[in-house]
């Protein structure tokens, strides 16, 4: 059982002072665990998903790594050998313990993990007490390191539901918040007239690199569908027999079908005539009217291909995702599951923040302009941009405050396992 919305509902980005919003985002990953055994965060279900027991500790060793073994005088490095262990890409850091090998460190027991938690969270007290000037760098690499957290904190939810789901018992990791939702009937497309639109991070807050620079872009009069694409529609493709049909696939992903033997959406299976699909609540009837979730790239755009419609630009996402009203099924609504769309004004994109995050046609390039940062956090995001897609607006286990209409969230093509769907578009 876990109740999250008390919790998270306070605004994280207005009204908190960094030292509490570190406190609350290093207090949520701990209870993020709770409902978890000592068991359940050793496993690694898959070579993409770690166990929670890193998780908790990598984003540790970010503060360690990037706040106070260069900032703080003083500071005493918990345990050198955790380096290895916990250090995930940074080649400038040092060498580390293989991705797919996350699993077999059943040592440092989780016990060290959470003292190692608990010294690094002392440290970060004494940190802020020696007192920091809101605009220097170690308070901007604070709020990396919260954001960072944050990330983790939506990848150990996905991780777990990849560990459960391949379970025999498919476990649930907790009951949904009661959610209060009047599903609109019916969706429809909104026109964009397009023109020369200003893309990316301008504002003063936090953002990261890859949202940057700012810059002008040519969009073509183009509509977007208010809602994404449901569970109901994408199992009419299934029925369809969709995943038969190569013409709707573009070549990898014909190849990814095939090699991988998909028949549906990852977590979907059929008994009888009854869909259901595991989810962090165990197996459960699949809910016709809720967002798609866990697509690749390739069924998000073989499903578009079938619907005669297309897969949006990021840029024309984030034109969309300007007007669109900031409330979301995210964390913090305790749902932990997409839900249906919500009836709102007409006209208005719903759903543009939380459910799934939105598979976008973008390749995951850097803006013009761009240049990664100076050091080893300069490999947090650039380093990536070649073979992905960007995906945008947040999913249901996106931390509170944590996405924005810039986001740049960015997977392989063939990825899955994230709470990702779709939303249509067309030209005009
Ligand atoms: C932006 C979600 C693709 O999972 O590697 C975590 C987030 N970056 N630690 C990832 C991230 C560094 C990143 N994604
Ligand atoms: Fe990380």
């Amino acid at each position: 059982m876990i109740q999250l919305a008390s919790d998270i509902n306070s605004d994280q980005r207005a009204s908190s002072s960094l030292r509490t919003r570190l406190l609350e985002t290093r207090q949520l990953s701990v209870k993020l665990a709770a409902p978890l055994t000592a068991e359940d965060m050793v496993a690694q279900a898959m070579d993409d998903a770690s166990p929670t027991k890193w998780h908790l500790a990598h984003a540790t060793w970010f503060f360690e790594t990037f706040v106070l073994a260069p900032r703080m005088p003083g500071y005493a490095i918990f345990d050198e050998s955790f380096g290895y262990c916990f250090n995930s890409y940074y080649e400038q850091v040092g060498p580390r313990q293989p991705r797919p090998k996350r699993g077999v460190l059943t040592r440092p027991s989780l016990e060290s993990v959470r003292a190692y938690r608990e010294h690094v969270d002392v440290a970060l007290e004494a940190f802020f007490a020696l007192g920091l000037d809101e605009d220097d760098a170690a308070a901007s690499a604070l709020e990396i390191g919260i954001n960072h957290e944050q990330q983790h904190q939506e990848l150990m939810l996905t991780d777990v539901l990849a560990l459960f789901a391949a379970n025999p018992l498919r476990p649930s990791y907790g009951q949904p918040q009661p959610q209060k939702v009047t599903a609109a009937k019916r969706g429809w497309m909104i026109e964009y007239a397009g023109g020369v639109e200003r893309i990316g991070y301008a504002g003063q807050g936090f953002a990261w690199d890859n949202e940057g620079p700012a810059h002008e872009t040519l969009i073509h009069p183009f509509a977007l569908a208010d809602r994404a694409v449901t569970n109901g529609q994408f199992l009419e493709f299934v029925l369809d027999k969709g995943y038969e049909a190569a013409s709707l696939w573009l070549s990898d992903g014909w190849a990814a079908l095939n090699r991988e033997g998909w028949r549906a959406p990852l977590y979907w299976e059929q008994r009888d005539d009854e869909w259901r699909a595991m989810t962090l609540q165990g197996m459960t009837r699949l809910d016709p009217a809720a967002p798609v979730a866990h697509v690749s790239y390739y069924e998000a755009d073989a499903f578009a291909r079938w619907a005669g419609r297309r897969l949006p630009t990021e840029f024309e996402w984030e034109i969309a995702a300007r007007r669109a009203p900031e409330a979301a099924n995210d964390l913090s609504s305790g749902a932990l599951r997409p839900l249906p769309a919500p009836s709102s004004v007409a006209g208005a994109p719903r759903q543009m923040f939380g459910d799934v995050w939105e598979w976008t046609g973008s390749a995951y390039l850097p803006y013009p302009g761009y240049r990664p940062p100076l050091g080893a956090l300069g490999e947090y995001n650039g380093k990536f941009m070649v073979g992905q897609h960007v995906l945008r607006g947040g999913s249901c286990v996106t931390p509170k405050g944590h996405a924005r209409a810039t986001y740049r969230n960015f997977f392989y093509p063939h990825q899955r396992w994230q709470f990702m769907g779709l939303r249509l578009a067309e030209d005009l």
